[in-house]
Parts: structure tokens; sequence; C-alpha cells
């Protein structure tokens, strides 16, 4: 790219703006460049970071009530499916019973989902696997499904609909219920609020790959953007806020200095942030409001013993939207 086409890319728009902006602030898909995704894999293997193994646990343990609730002759949608690790557990007891009419993952990431997708090909002989690439917050086209499905299940686990603020969690919702109409359902993962150590030790976790993580957005701006930041003069900082039940992520300055990105500079002083990240949590039935906001009305609730996380089933709701 040339100067001017990286000084006008998305990212550097956002970037910029974010910096001039108050509070500071930088969309947190830009995490995930090659290295991001890389840290984020490692950090949903982590002993500290419970979410994944959670719902792994909730959709092992309940897995048949979930197939019987999804019910035949589904399609199951999966909505950033990455390497559809964690799904594979539901793709497992969908398809011991041969219930499922199709898997369509959907990820930004091409030749990655084309790869994973020729995987399970062979680990779910006769099942049609039918990957879409494209980012499922815009607007997108179904593949043609087979004659014999009976609805549409959009799934989307890992608590990702945290990530959004509640007002893109009610617009992210009312779409994905235009995606599958009337008959359609939404199955989906949502991480709970709890015991404030155990959600600070997810987010800075011992092994200091959520720092890792969290700066590598630095690093980013310095590879991509001609960024020149020192990584040594910022660092991760996690903070808790009780009322919005939200786990936040910043970049703290270590020392009062000067940031270029794309020729601009900003100055920081020491103990300022940039906020890279929301991760909200919700009580039992947080989500549920907002999904019925979205005409939405939730069917089913699975957790696991400890109620940290819960998988949900919405249908929906009968009426007009
Ligand atoms: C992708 N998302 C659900 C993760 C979360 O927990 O909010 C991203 C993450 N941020 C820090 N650790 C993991």
């Amino acid at each position: 790219m040339t100067d001017t086409a990286v000084a006008t890319s998305p990212f550097a728009r956002d970037v910029l703006a974010g910096l001039a902006h108050r509070p500071r602030a930088i969309p947190a898909k830009y995490f995930y460049d090659e290295a991001g995704s890389r840290l984020f894999d490692e950090i949903t293997r982590l002993d500290a970071y419970y979410p994944t193994r959670t719902e792994r646990q909730i959709l092992t343990d309940h897995g048949d009530e979930i197939v019987d609730a999804i019910g035949k002759n589904a399609a199951l949608v999966e909505y950033g499916s990455g390497s559809s690790e964690k799904t594979r557990v539901l793709l497992d007891a969908l398809h011991a019973r041969r219930t499922l009419a199709a898997y369509v993952p959907i990820d930004i990431s091409r030749a990655f989902l084309f790869e994973t997708a020729a995987g399970l090909r062979d680990a779910y002989p006769g099942l049609p696997v039918l990957p879409v690439a494209a980012d499922y917050t815009r607007p997108y086209a179904l593949p043609a499904l087979p004659p014999e499905t009976s609805r549409i299940v959009v799934f989307f686990p890992g608590s990702t609909i945290g990530n959004f603020t509640h007002d893109e969690t009610r617009r992210f919702l009312a779409h994905v219920a235009t995606v599958v109409g009337d008959d359609g359902a939404l199955l989906v993962g949502v991480d709970q609020w709890k015991d404030a150590d155990v959600l600070r030790r997810a987010y800075d976790d011992p092994d200091g790959v959520t720092a890792a993580f969290n700066l590598n957005v630095l690093r980013r701006i310095n590879r991509e953007l001609g960024g020149d930041a020192d990584l040594d003069a910022w660092a991760h900082e996690v903070r808790l806020d009780d009322d919005a039940q939200r786990v936040e992520m910043h970049v703290r300055s270590l020392r009062d200095q000067t940031l270029t990105v794309c020729g601009r500079s900003f100055a920081f002083r020491e103990g300022e942030t940039v906020h890279t990240e929301d991760s909200h949590k919700f009580g039992p039935d947080g989500l549920a409001g907002l999904a019925e906001d979205a005409g939405w009305a939730r069917q089913r609730r699975w957790t696991d013993p400890r109620a940290w996380f819960a998988v949900e089933l919405y249908a929906a709701a009968p009426g007009p939207r």
C-alpha cells in the first residue's frame, strides 16, 4: 500500500479518530491480525481463561438436550467460526444423531475457513459443509441450503456477543432475526458476571498472554501504520465496572510520551490510557432482556454447575416486530 492508502485504510482511520477522541479508544476488532488471532487462540487454552472450557463443558453435558431443542434438519450457521474447534462438541452430538441438514461456518479469514471446512468434511462424512467467507456483522448471502432444511439456527459461541455495546447487541440481534426468518433460532454463548478475582485473572492471566494480546494492537500500529510505540513504555490494564457488569481492557502509558501514527503525533501523560476492549458479562436474564427488544424470546438456558457461563436458545417472538 502507498502511504496515502495506508493513512486512509479503515484501520488507520479508526486509530487516528480513536486517539484524537476523548476518552481515547481503538475498536477491539483490530486485535485480530495474524499474531493477535494466534494469541487469542492461546488465551482460550489458558487455565485462567474459564469461558472457553466452561462453554465446552456445557455443550458436552447438555449436548442431547441441545440437539433436541435445535430440532431435526436444521442448518447450523456459525458466526466467526475460526477453527470450528469449539463447535466440534456440538457437531459431534448433532452428527451422531444425523439431525443436521448443513453446517455453514462464516468467517472473515477465507484461506483458514476453507481449510477448516475440508477437515470437517472428512470428520463428518455426509454432512454438507458450506463455508461463507464474510464479515457476519455486515449483510452477506447464505448459500443454497439442502431442500430438507427445516430451519436456520445461528450459533454464536464464545460470548463474543459481550464485545458489543448493548446498542450494538440489539442491532445485531435484530439483524440475526432477519437472517433466520420466522422459524429460525439463535444459540448463543453468554458469559456471566461473577467474582472479581476470577474475572481479573481471566483478563490478566499470570502467563501474560492477555497482556501480549492487548499490547499487540500497538505492535500492529507500528507494523502497519508506521507507528513508533515503544512497547516498554506501555502496560496492559484491566478494569472491572461493577455497575455495567463489564471487564474493560486498556493500554496505559507508563510515562509522558508522544505516539506518532501515520505521521500524526499524539501526546500522552503518564497514566493515560487507550480503551481497547469491553467484555460485557450478564446476569441470568441480562441477554434475554436485550433479545426481547430485538424480537426474540428465550426458549432454553443451560449453564455449568457454578453458573459461570450460559448457552441460551432464542426463537423469534410471536407477533409483530
Ligand atoms: C472474543 N472475546 C469473547 C474475548 C473476551 O473474553 O471478551 C476476547 C478476549 N479479550 C481478552 N481475553 C479474551
